[in-house]
C-alpha cells in the first residue's frame, strides 16, 4: 500500500461506503472537500468511490473487512491511521445489517442474533474504541452513527436489528458525554425507510406478489409502515444530516437522536 504525503485536508472514516446511503455519504464528504477512508467487504465498489473521490483532488484509502470481525477492523484501522498519520475529523459508521427478516424469537438462531449485534453495535464501539481518543486528544471532531428508527421503537420480526439499534443509540449517548468536555460532537442518525437500490428491490418484489404496480406497492408499504408525510427517505435526506452534523451548524448539537423517517415514529 503507497501512502501520499501529509496534506491540510480533513479526514473522514466512514464505514459502509460500497453500497446504500454509506456510499452517498462517502461520496458527500469526498465532494466536501474530505480525505476519505472506507471500510466495507466489497472492494471493487468502494474503488469506484476512490476514483470519483481522487478525481476531484482528495485522496481516497479502500479498506476491505468484514466488521463482524474484530481484528478485521483492527487491521483496517491500523491501515487507516497510518495514512492518514493520526488524523481523523469525522467518524460516520454506516454498515448496517437489517438480520433475521420476519422470524421472531424462538424462531432464529443465536449467531444470527451475533452477527446483528456485532455488524450494528459492536463494529462501531470498535471504531470509537480507536477514533475517539484520538479525536478527544485533538480535541475536535465529530462522529456520526446511523442507526434507525427501531433504535427507537420496536418492531415485530425485527427483534435482533432493534436491539442492535437501540444499542447504539446508548452507545452514541454515552461517547457525547465522555467526549463532549473534549469538544468532539457524537451524534446518531435514525432513519426510516431509505429509498436505497436494496429497498427498491424488496418494493418490486412486493408489487410482482400482490399484483400491484410498483406505485401501488411503494403506497401499500408506506402506509404499513405509517408514515405521516407518505413516503421513504432518500439517501440524500440522511446525507443532508450527516452534512449538517460535520458541518458549522451541528458544532454545538450531540448525543441526539435525530429522527430521519417522515414522522413514522411520532
Ligand atoms: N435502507 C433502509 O431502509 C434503512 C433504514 C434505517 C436504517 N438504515 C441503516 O442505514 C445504514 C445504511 O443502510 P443502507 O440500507 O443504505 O445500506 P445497504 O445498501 O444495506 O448497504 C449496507 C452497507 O453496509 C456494509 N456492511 C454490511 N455488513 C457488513 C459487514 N459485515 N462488514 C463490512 N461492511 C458491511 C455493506 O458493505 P459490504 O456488503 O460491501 O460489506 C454496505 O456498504 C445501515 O446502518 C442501516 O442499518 C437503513
Amino acid at each position: 500500500m503507497s501512502y501520499a504525503s501529509d496534506t491540510d485536508r480533513p479526514v473522514a472514516f466512514v464505514t459502509g461506503a460500497s453500497a446504500g446511503t454509506g456510499r452517498e455519504i462517502a461520496l458527500a464528504l469526498g465532494a466536501a472537500g474530505y480525505d476519505l477512508a472506507m471500510v466495507a467487504r466489497r472492494t471493487a465498489e468502494m474503488e469506484a468511490v476512490a476514483e470519483t473521490v481522487r478525481a476531484q483532488g482528495r485522496r481516497a484509502l479502500v479498506l476491505t473487512a468484514d466488521v463482524r470481525d474484530a481484528q478485521a477492523i483492527e487491521n483496517a484501522l491500523d491501515s487507516f491511521l497510518d495514512w492518514s498519520r493520526n488524523r481523523v475529523d469525522v467518524v460516520v459508521n454506516a454498515a448496517g445489517y437489517t438480520g433475521p427478516l420476519s422470524p421472531e424469537i424462538g424462531d432464529f438462531s443465536i449467531d444470527e442474533f451475533d452477527s446483528t449485534v456485532a455488524t450494528n453495535l459492536r463494529a462501531p464501539f470498535i471504531v470509537l474504541s480507536r477514533l475517539l481518543p484520538i479525536m478527544r486528544a485533538a480535541k475536535a471532531g465529530r462522529i456520526v452513527n446511523i442507526g434507525g428508527n427501531h433504535g427507537i421503537r420496536g418492531r415485530a420480526g425485527r427483534s435482533s436489528y432493534s436491539a442492535s439499534k437501540w444499542g447504539l443509540r446508548g452507545l452514541s449517548r454515552s461517547a457525547a458525554l465522555e467526549a463532549g468536555p473534549d469538544g468532539v460532537t457524537v451524534n446518531y442518525i435514525a432513519p426510516g425507510p431509505i429509498a436505497v437500490p436494496r429497498m427498491k428491490e424488496n418494493w418490486r418484489k412486493l408489487a410482482v406478489s400482490r399484483g400491484l404496480s410498483e406505485e401501488e406497492a411503494l403506497k401499500l408499504y408506506v402506509a404499513d409502515m405509517g408514515i405521516p408525510l407518505g413516503r421513504p427517505s432518500e439517501m440524500e435526506d440522511i446525507v443532508a444530516m450527516v452534512l449538517y452534523l460535520v458541518g458549522e451548524g451541528g458544532r454545538n448539537v450531540t448525543g441526539q437522536e435525530l429522527v430521519v423517517d417522515g414522522g413514522a415514529t411520532l
